[in-house]
């Protein structure tokens, strides 16, 4: 394990127990691309320890992350519904419109503005060489790679610092965009006087939920279970996945991930310890663990099933609360942006 990851999980348990004492001290930003629906691994990892902040009282801004979509493709296919289908699939999950702010880069000049200051704040070696950056470019199916690419993760940091956040709930892969986020809030504030907190990433504590296929449950790798799947497209998914020629069930990550990570799934979903679980099973073999997964999966996500078909029986609310969120995203935006060009003595 890496330095930075341990201080990142040390720094977090401090994280949790201010959180526990009082979580209204914190505003809160993270998104997704809207690259298609979201998923059972974006559930355990991240969603739900966002609608967690919220109902403990920090504010919640959740971002549709638009303009990234762009980094690795030509056009993004059908933007606007895709985004109105995030949008049902945060709340039917638990967000709740009234409380927190739901949405998109492409609605809040004032945050795009707050890039171009930014780049002027860090170098291009730190550009090239942020990991995650890395990593993209060299799994991206462009051929050659965008200057989106290598500054997105300044866009990021204007994400999270145009509504002055001060925690960033995140999978270890977006601890060195949050640290570029930390260095840019910190040179802003020492060049032109105090503007941006500088906030904290707080790690989720679940665990990587891996695809149907083994690998890392991703959109793109089809390999996922949407939250919004039927009863029996979940059946037929599980079906499908990949187990091993043990017949015997057990929780072994390392030894055995994709067995594993099927019990993982079911315990999870049912609130249990995964040995619990795999012990439970035991002899009934991949036939067994399936039939249970299924279940439990069905059993945990009917309601937020039932609640998003719910809400996407009227096509204007859903379209309604995110032309809401954009509406205040906007004016803290305007609001930000006015404050940093004072700061810079560009007030005109
Ligand atoms: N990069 C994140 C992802 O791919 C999405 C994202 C965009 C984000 N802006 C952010 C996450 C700001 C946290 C904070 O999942």
């Amino acid at each position: 394990m890496t330095a930075t990851l341990t201080a990142a999980m040390t720094r977090s348990a401090a994280l949790e127990q201010m959180i526990a004492r009082d979580a209204s001290q914190f505003r809160v930003l993270t998104g997704d691309r809207p690259t298609g629906p979201l998923h059972l691994g974006h559930y355990f990892g991240t969603l739900q320890n966002r609608v967690r902040l919220q109902d403990a009282g920090a504010g919640l801004f959740v971002l549709i992350a638009d303009y990234q979509v762009l980094i690795d493709r030509d056009r993004a296919e059908s933007p606007g519904e895709v985004a109105i289908g995030q949008v049902l699939d945060y709340l039917a999950i638990g967000v709740a419109p009234d409380r927190s702010v739901i949405f998109a880069h492409s609605a809040v000049p004032a945050l795009n503005q707050l890039i171009l200051p930014f780049l002027s704040l860090v170098s291009v070696p730190e550009l090239s060489r942020n990991p995650t950056v890395k990593d993209e470019i060299a799994h991206s199916r462009q051929s050659s790679v965008s200057g989106l690419m290598f500054t997105y993760p300044v866009h990021q940091a204007a994400d999270i610092l145009f509504c002055k956040a001060n925690l960033v709930p995140v999978g270890q892969d977006q601890l060195p965009h949050v640290e570029l986020t930390r260095q840019v809030a910190r040179r802003f504030n020492e060049r032109y006087g105090p503007v941006f907190p500088v906030p904290d990433a707080l790690l989720s504590a679940a665990p990587l939920l891996l695809g149907t296929d083994g690998a890392k449950m991703s959109k793109s790798r089809g390999n996922a279970i949407a939250l919004r799947a039927t009863a029996d497209q979940t059946a037929r998914l599980i079906r499908g996945a990949k187990t091993d020629s043990i017949s015997h069930v057990s929780y072994d990550p390392a030894a055995r991930p994709q067995v594993s990570s099927l019990v993982l799934l079911a315990a999870l979903c049912a609130g249990r310890d995964p040995v619990a679980v795999a012990d439970e099973i035991g002899g009934g073999g991949a036939a067994r663990l399936k039939a249970a997964v299924t279940e439990a999966v069905n059993e945990r996500f009917a309601p937020v099933r039932a609640r998003r078909a719910e809400l996407a029986g009227d096509p204007g609310y859903a379209r309604q609360v995110l032309r809401e969120g954009c509406d205040r995203a906007r004016a803290i935006g305007d609001a930000t942006l006015g404050e940093v060009r004072a700061a810079m003595g560009m007030s005109y």
